[in-house]
């Protein structure tokens, strides 16, 4: 199955082919490599130039570090997006990213649902924060964990920027604070995982997604009250979805999968991206 992503506000995927992709952030254009876009592009790399501020010139080919290039003079590395009611900051970072995954829409529109103000919301690997703002602008109680430091001073920016407070922060590896809740008997009514495919605690240990995932969903599974939900993004070249539903087939009978797909999105230009998988299951009882 297929879940197609939309555009949050001030964002579009305008084009992508040739191994990268042209992206409008408010005012600032990017080009980004993506190695999922392996198709030709739908307008010649020429005319991306021409429109773009900055592009990512990895240090060599498929390298995650990087330098971003000035294109047309631009000049301005840092900058603001408002999304619904909450504003982000944006920044041009060595390892290609730019502090926002915009596929996670979905899950913004489903947490801005979801949530109120007698809800209690963890949000693990939770990266600078825009799931832990649009959860806290709710009402609800948000418990941000990530295993970095400078992450979590860009999302306690985010949470400024966007005018609320409250937001309670944990700096932990996030499988080792989770199953320290479950010890404590603490219970969440809605729980969001974002695990990168190789990753790095608090203390420097090492992190493959395939080794931890069921481990990751089984103990974050103990901590939802019922009628609670869980939400598991995965993006990891090994993990298919058919290996992906077999792990949450491990999941007690209570657990009630409402999604199970790949994300995608589309561009202005009709091409289509592949954005990882996507889960939802709700404990039912
Ligand atoms: C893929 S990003 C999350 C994206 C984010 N949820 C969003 O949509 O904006 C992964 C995050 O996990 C964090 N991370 C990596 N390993 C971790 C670990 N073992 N425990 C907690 N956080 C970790 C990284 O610092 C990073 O912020």
């Amino acid at each position: 199955m297929k879940l197609l992503a939309t555009f949050p506000e001030n964002y579009e995927l305008i084009d992508a082919g040739g191994g990268k992709k042209l992206e409008r952030w408010g005012e600032i254009i990017t080009i980004r490599p993506e190695h999922q876009a392996y198709f030709q592009a739908a307008l010649p790399l020429n005319d991306w130039k021409k429109q773009a501020n900055w592009e990512f010139i990895p240090e060599k080919e498929g390298a995650l570090s990087g330098q971003w290039k000035a294109l047309n003079n631009s000049q301005q590395r840092t900058w603001e997006i408002a999304i619904e009611n909450a504003q982000f900051q944006l920044s041009l970072t060595s390892n290609k990213h730019l502090g926002l995954f915009p596929e996670q829409q979905t899950n913004w529109e489903f947490i801005t649902q979801f949530l109120n103000p007698s809800k209690r919301f963890l949000n693990a690997f939770a990266y600078t924060g825009a799931a832990s703002v649009i959860g806290r602008l709710t009402g609800a109680e948000v418990i941000h964990c990530d295993s970095s430091k400078s992450i979590i001073e860009w999302a306690k920016t985010n949470q400024a920027l966007s005018e609320v407070t409250g937001i309670k922060w944990v700096l932990e590896d996030a499988l080792k604070f989770i199953q320290r809740e479950v010890k404590r008997g603490n219970k969440y009514d809605l729980i969001q995982l974002d695990p990168p495919a190789w990753g790095i605690g608090s203390n420097g240990e090492k992190w493959k997604l395939e080794e931890k995932l069921a481990e990751l969903i089984q103990s974050s599974y103990e901590l939802l009250h019922p009628k609670g939900v869980l939400i598991i993004n995965t993006y990891s070249p090994k993990l298919t979805l058919e290996k992906f539903n077999k792990t949450l087939q491990l999941l007690p009978k209570s657990a009630h999968i409402l999604t199970s797909s790949e994300l995608w999105m589309h561009t202005l230009s009709e091409k289509s991206l592949f954005y990882g998988l996507l889960a939802r299951i709700q404990k039912i009882k």
